[in-house]
């Protein structure tokens, strides 16, 4: 059954090692039938969260006038979610921890019953330290309902751009799209 598969890139470098892991998540997807949609955030304007508490208190909308909304109507309505990031500091990307925490103003609960794919890129070769920066995002999936952490594909040692051309990893994305 064809499914609505979301593919958020939040590495601030378009073309960068984890932009190509969504690009073969894509062509994976895309080829297996999938209604496949990739949004590089950097071409999004996304607020800080200010905490205001509107959404969460009193049930009103988001005040700000960015693309957050959008993104995130589109994250309610796919079946399955495709998180991508660079590794910084141990942790996601800002823009990425930036967009989960306007996802406040749906009050998270309607992203649920999701599918959910991780793509990290890091420079240190030591696979096992990605799994730090895999837990920041299982603290995300933990705020939703039925959120199930398909695959984290992961690719260490990768620094500049291009360097993770003819890696495994990209392999990976493309047979995990395939098969989501
Ligand atoms: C600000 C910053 C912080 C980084 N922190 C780490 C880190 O903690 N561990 C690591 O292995 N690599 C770190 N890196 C390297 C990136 O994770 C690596 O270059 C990755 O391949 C970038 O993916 P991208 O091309 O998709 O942006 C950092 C890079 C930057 C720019």
């Amino acid at each position: 059954m064809a499914k609505r598969v979301l593919i958020l890139s939040s590495s601030p470098r378009r073309g960068g090692n984890s932009d190509r892991l969504c690009d073969e998540f894509l062509r994976g997807a895309a080829e297996a039938g999938h209604q496949v949609e990739k949004i590089f955030l950097r071409d999004c304007t996304i607020h800080y969260c200010t905490g205001c508490g509107l959404c969460s208190r009193e049930g009103r909308p988001c005040p700000q006038q960015d693309d957050a909304a959008r993104i995130i109507e589109k994250m309610v309505c796919a079946d399955v979610i495709v998180m991508a990031s660079p590794v910084y500091f141990y942790t996601m990307s800002a823009q990425m921890k930036t967009l989960i925490d306007r996802s406040c103003a749906r009050y998270y609960t309607e992203i649920s019953g999701k599918e959910f794919y991780l793509l990290l890129t890091a420079a240190e070769p030591d696979r096992q330290l990605m799994l730090r920066t895999v837990d920041t995002f299982q603290g995300f999936f933990d705020c939703l309902e039925e959120a199930h952490l398909r695959r984290s594909i992961l690719c260490p040692g990768v620094w500049n751009v291009g360097e993770i051309e003819g890696h495994a990893a990209l392999q990976e994305a493309c047979e995990a799209g395939r098969n989501c």
